[in-house]
């Protein structure tokens, strides 16, 4: 079993994807992480991340790169949403994902073309979506808690201009598939969310 899980920032698609991938135990892959890791590099290593050949000289990341909680900060996703808009990015980081999506038992993958380009052909897909306003709250909240002292507005800002950049580009923008399920966690608890999710992937799965 495949199962897809697109949306925007702060979305909660991550949690959702983290929490079906124990449910089901399947594998979990955050493929924005690979994205990310790019972008961490052409940081690290001071390359412009507009210039494609910039980019693509960054994705031969080493993995151990995966788990530096650097990864996970703004400014990197920031350039990670430049980096990705990138089509020889995105085609230097299509085998893995579809190689982690295609293991015998099956996969969780989340990100923002995982229903459309990675794994159109997965059982289950669910598009995750909330609110700029509280999307950037929760973003704001997660920042504040490692000690960051950046604004909810410059949050906000941020989320918006990512959100413009995923949804605007000509590869594989941030969309959601025609046979994917929304999922509005906007008014949700997490726990409200995870169920709902695992009841839409269960009725998915059976039909
Ligand atoms: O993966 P993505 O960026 O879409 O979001 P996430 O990391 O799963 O969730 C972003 C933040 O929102 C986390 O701190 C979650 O705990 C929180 N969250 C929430 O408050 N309510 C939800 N229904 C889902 C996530
Ligand atoms: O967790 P959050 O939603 O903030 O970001 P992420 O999922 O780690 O993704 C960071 C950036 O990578 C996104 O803004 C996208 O530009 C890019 N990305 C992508 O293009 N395709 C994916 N499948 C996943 C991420």
């Amino acid at each position: 079993m495949i199962i897809a899980v697109d949306g925007p920032a702060a979305s909660g698609k991550g949690t959702i994807a983290r929490a079906l991938s124990r449910h089901y135990n399947l594998p979990h892959l955050d493929t924005g992480l690979l994205y990310r890791a790019v972008a961490a590099t052409v940081l690290r290593d001071k390359l412009t991340p507009e210039r494609e050949a910039d980019a693509i000289a960054a994705c031969g990341f080493e993995d151990r790169l995966l788990e530096d909680p650097w990864l996970r900060s703004d400014e990197v996703g920031q350039i990670a949403s430049v980096v990705s808009a990138h089509a020889l990015v995105r085609a230097a980081l299509l085998q893995r994902q579809r190689r982690f999506a295609a293991q015998p038992g099956g996969a969780v993958l989340d990100g923002r073309d995982i229903g459309t380009v990675i794994a159109p052909d997965a059982h289950a897909k669910l598009f995750v979506k909330a609110t700029p306003a509280i999307r950037a709250r929760r973003r704001h909240l997660e920042l504040q808690k490692q000690g960051s002292p950046v604004t909810y507005d410059k949050v906000l800002a941020d989320i918006r201009a990512r959100d413009e950049r995923d949804a605007g580009r000509a590869n594989a923008p941030m969309m959601m598939a025609a046979d994917a399920a929304p999922l509005d966690t906007s008014f949700l608890s997490i726990e409200a969310a995870v169920q709902r999710a695992v009841e839409l992937v269960d009725a998915r799965v059976a039909a």
